[in-house]
């Protein structure tokens, strides 16, 4: 509605496998079925738009379980600016929104910029009135943001974090935003479009700049929902609390059971998104991560004494929580479990003669502590035993 308002067209998300775009398996963020409007190929009848965007990363998928905030999936706001606002704008509109809208205390929203943009710097310090000891200047890792895919629209960010307080913090005297704690927890990055980069790296202006906003709903629904956790925002929470009545088992009981929990519900929700948009299991591309999410589901079911299938029932789960806003779902709930269900069959015929074969090879192994080459690559091959797998088991 803020954005609406705001002469922004309200699109909706678009598929999690981007359109005519070979440079990129998934959808990664918001601007990504923009890419190009914002290179400035394709021009629309509108110049501002607001999403909520359906994303799937892997960039952080060994990290998915290990902790209580990475995931794969999850939903991106965003509002874009192609050619129309720029960073003056998208810094009022952020800062409004997040201590009007969203009413966090000012004195509580901290923000970065990219180390040279003093441009940013005077519009947050001169224009919005932050105090300077509230701007922090980041390097390009990061507060430079894109391309998405090998190329395409990037450039300089600005983002802005929440100061949970000390008790969050590591204590030391130079936490600031950038540091790697749990104090300032970054909630909506504004990227300021002013390059586009090609498949060699090599930048060079864009002859109409833009603006590309993320904002993590998940993230944002911690912070109202008063929890520490993205597995315990409600609707996440509903698809773990389901795992645990199938294992028969309670989350918070056990570190390592914890682990396989959350790993299971962010796989289930991601790969119940991924084949209602067209993803199906593979051994190439696409298909193959999401065998290997619903393989390492599954594994982490036998971890927790889930001997027969039973993700397909938790995509149920998944499709009550999310129906009513992406209606495929629903529609396509009968394709959705039946290939979840046919996947869990198949690995659970081929995980359990991988991993006597496994075993053998762990202790035939042993003292050299590594495995040969030649028996992962068989494992994998003849047996199809996933190499991730044979990995984090060993
Ligand atoms: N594209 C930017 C990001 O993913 C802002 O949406 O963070």
């Amino acid at each position: 509605e803020y954005f609406k308002e705001r002469g922004h067209r309200i699109i909706p998300s678009s598929s999690l496998i981007p359109k005519d775009d070979p440079t990129l398996l998934f959808t990664t963020a918001g601007m990504v079925q923009f890419k190009p409007m914002f290179a400035g190929t394709v021009r629309l009848d509108y110049t501002r738009a607001a999403t909520v965007q359906k994303c799937f990363r892997t960039s952080d998928l060994e990290r998915v379980g290990k902790t209580k905030r990475h995931c794969t999936f999850f939903e991106m706001l965003g509002n874009f600016s192609f050619g129309d606002y720029f960073k003056k704008e998208a810094i009022e509109y952020a800062w409004e929104y997040s201590t009007k809208v969203v009413g966090f205390p000012v004195e509580d929203v901290w923000v970065s910029i990219f180390e040279n943009d003093d441009e940013a710097f005077d519009i947050w310090k001169g224009h919005i009135g932050v105090p300077e000891r509230k701007i922090v200047r980041l390097g390009r890792e990061d507060n430079f943001w894109g391309p998405a895919g090998d190329s395409g629209a990037c450039g300089p960010c600005s983002e802005l974090y929440l100061d949970r307080g000390p008790a969050f913090g590591c204590g030391s005297p130079d936490c600031r935003p950038g540091c790697d704690c749990e104090r300032f927890l970054e909630f909506w990055n504004l990227v300021f479009n002013q390059f586009y980069q090609d498949e060699t790296g090599k930048q060079t202006p864009l002859p109409r700049t833009g603006i590309d906003t993320g904002m993590g709903l998940e993230r944002l629904a911690c912070i109202f929902q008063g929890v520490n956790s993205l597995f315990e925002v409600d609707t996440v929470r509903k698809i773990l609390d389901h795992i645990c009545r199938i294992a028969g088992i309670q989350y918070k009981d056990n570190e390592k059971k914890d682990i396989s929990i959350r790993v299971i519900t962010d796989h289930i929700r991601a790969t119940t998104f991924l084949i209602c948009d067209g993803v199906l299991p593979s051994n190439e591309g696409r298909g193959y991560v999401l065998r290997r999410l619903l393989r390492r589901a599954a594994r982490h079911g036998k971890l927790l004494g889930c001997n027969r299938p039973f993700l397909y029932e938790v995509a149920d789960t998944v499709i009550a929580n999310y129906g009513e806003a992406y209606p495929n779902l629903v529609e396509k709930r009968d394709l959705i479990k039946r290939v979840i269900r046919l996947e869990e069959e198949r690995f659970i015929e081929t995980i359990d003669a991988g991993l006597e074969i496994l075993g053998n090879l762990i202790n035939k192994h042993r003292a050299e502590g590594a495995l040969p080459g030649e028996d992962v690559f068989r494992l994998y091959d003849t047996f199809g035993f996933p190499l991730d797998l044979t990995r984090e088991i060993l």
